[in-house]
């Protein structure tokens, strides 16, 4: 399929989509729980829950068009991916941060039934990505969601099988993988030669599917990792500030593990025949957004509206005002507005942009446009 025909679908779909599934969310049946796994592009505060943990954004200029521009420890100027797809299913935002949820004992049971998010900011596939900075990596979220199902299995007197059918019943979404890369290519000293790490990368990343699958998960959205490269970071850090082009080194990585991640999925439902799961190709619905960026309505597609390619947003950073017309809020994430983009796209769009089926297909929401 051309370039050109699935950018055009891309637009004509994102135009007249938004009030059609908001409509849509409201007529529905309660929205599914949502156990939301991954790194910052869906962490809703967990990083602001762990002690001495580096890569948080609970703090100004983060947040600044949340409700009360409050900074929630979302990596967004506002809403996230992990909310805008919360938003689609019919919910208010994200659920809130398990490590959040444990701090109440007396609302736990009920609150993890309708989901919870682990994601945590600078996490990866490989349990050891981000383990310097104090994230939690894809490894320990899928073990804090093993207690999750104990709790759950306890509520069901101790019964498996309505654990399993409760959890059938789950939507589970996953965004990791741009951490990984980022450090296998900034480390000077490493060993495994490229081959080795996208086998080792694919391979753990399947691990973990299997064993969520065995912990009652059937029903799964990915999103792939973006256009990395072509961060405000990847620009300023991995071509020396200099020229300003996207890291293609980066780009390689992360376009082929997009569509290793649909074959691999592929295979393990043609295993197991009780899963069911969208693929959401951000690295190409990015590239589309970035192609044709004014038809979506930006106006700058490569530098951050906070901070700038080297140094993080914060407090004493200076920021854009106009926030709708940039893709990246920070070095590394994108705005609201584009997550909100994203969001639309995985819902609605259909292959190659998500395979094999869309994400209101999945969760069978049967939205009309
Ligand atoms: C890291 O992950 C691997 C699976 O890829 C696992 O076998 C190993 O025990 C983990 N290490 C730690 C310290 O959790
Ligand atoms: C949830 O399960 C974990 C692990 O089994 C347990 O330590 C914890 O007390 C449980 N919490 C509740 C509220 O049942
Ligand atoms: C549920 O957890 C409570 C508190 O830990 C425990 O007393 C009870 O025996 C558990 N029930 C089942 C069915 O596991
Ligand atoms: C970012 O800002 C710092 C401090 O003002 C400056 O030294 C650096 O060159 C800037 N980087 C880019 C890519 O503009
Ligand atoms: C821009 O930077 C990239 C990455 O360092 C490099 O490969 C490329 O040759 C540079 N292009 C120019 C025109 O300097
Ligand atoms: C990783 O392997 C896949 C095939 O399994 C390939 O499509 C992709 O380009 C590889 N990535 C890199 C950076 O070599
Ligand atoms: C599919 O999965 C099987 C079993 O895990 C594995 O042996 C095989 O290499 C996989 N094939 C592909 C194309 O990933
Ligand atoms: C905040 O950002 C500014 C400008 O981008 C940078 O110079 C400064 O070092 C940053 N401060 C901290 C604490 O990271
Ligand atoms: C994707 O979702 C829309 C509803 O938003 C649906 O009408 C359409 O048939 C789906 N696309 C494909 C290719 O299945």
């Amino acid at each position: 399929m051309g370039k050109m025909y699935v950018s055009c679908f891309l637009g004509v779909f994102l135009s007249i989509a938004v009030t059609s599934l908001l409509l849509q969310a409201e007529a529905q049946a309660p929205p599914p729980a949502v156990y939301i796994f991954g790194d910052s592009t869906l962490d809703v505060g967990t990083n602001s829950l762990i002690p001495g943990c580096l890569a948080r954004a609970d703090f100004y200029f983060n947040g600044i068009d949340f409700h009360h521009s409050e900074p929630t420890g979302r990596f967004s100027n506002g809403l996230n991916t992990a909310d805008q797809i919360a938003i689609l299913l019919g919910l208010k935002k994200s659920p809130p941060p398990f490590l959040y949820l444990v701090n109440d004992p007396s609302t736990f049971q009920e609150k993890i039934l309708q989901g919870a998010n682990f994601a945590s900011g600078g996490s990866g596939i490989l349990n050891y990505t981000g383990q310097v900075k104090g994230a939690i990596s894809l490894e320990d979220q899928i073990k804090q969601f093993s207690t999750v199902r104990s709790n759950i299995t306890n509520m069901t007197a101790g019964s498996e099988e309505a654990s399993d059918t409760i959890l059938s019943k789950a939507f589970f979404l996953i965004s990791i993988g741009s951490n990984d890369i980022f450090e296998y290519l900034l480390n000077p000293t490493r060993t495994m030669s490229v081959p080795e790490f996208n086998a080792t990368l694919i391979s753990t990343y399947e691990y973990h599917i299997k064993t969520l699958y065995e912990l009652g998960a059937r029903t799964f959205g990915i999103l792939t990792v973006p256009p990395i490269g072509c961060t405000p970071f990847a620009r300023a850090v991995f071509s020396g500030g200099g020229n300003n082009s996207c890291f293609e080194p980066a780009q390689n990585f992360a376009q082929g593990f997009s569509s290793d991640v649909a074959i691999l999925l592929d295979n393990f439902s043609s295993q197991d025949k009780d899963i069911k799961y969208s693929v959401a190709n951000t690295f190409l619905m990015t590239s589309l957004l970035t192609e044709d960026m004014l038809a979506f309505g930006f106006k700058n597609v490569a530098a951050a509206c906070c901070g700038n390619g080297t140094y993080g947003c914060n407090q004493t950073a200076s920021f854009c005002s106009n926030r709708e017309e940039y893709l990246f809020w920070d070095q590394f994430h994108p705005t609201q507005r584009a997550s909100e983009l994203a969001a639309l796209t995985a819902f609605g769009a259909s292959d190659p942009l998500v395979t094999p089926m869309n994400f209101s297909q999945l969760l069978g929401l049967g939205v009309n446009i």
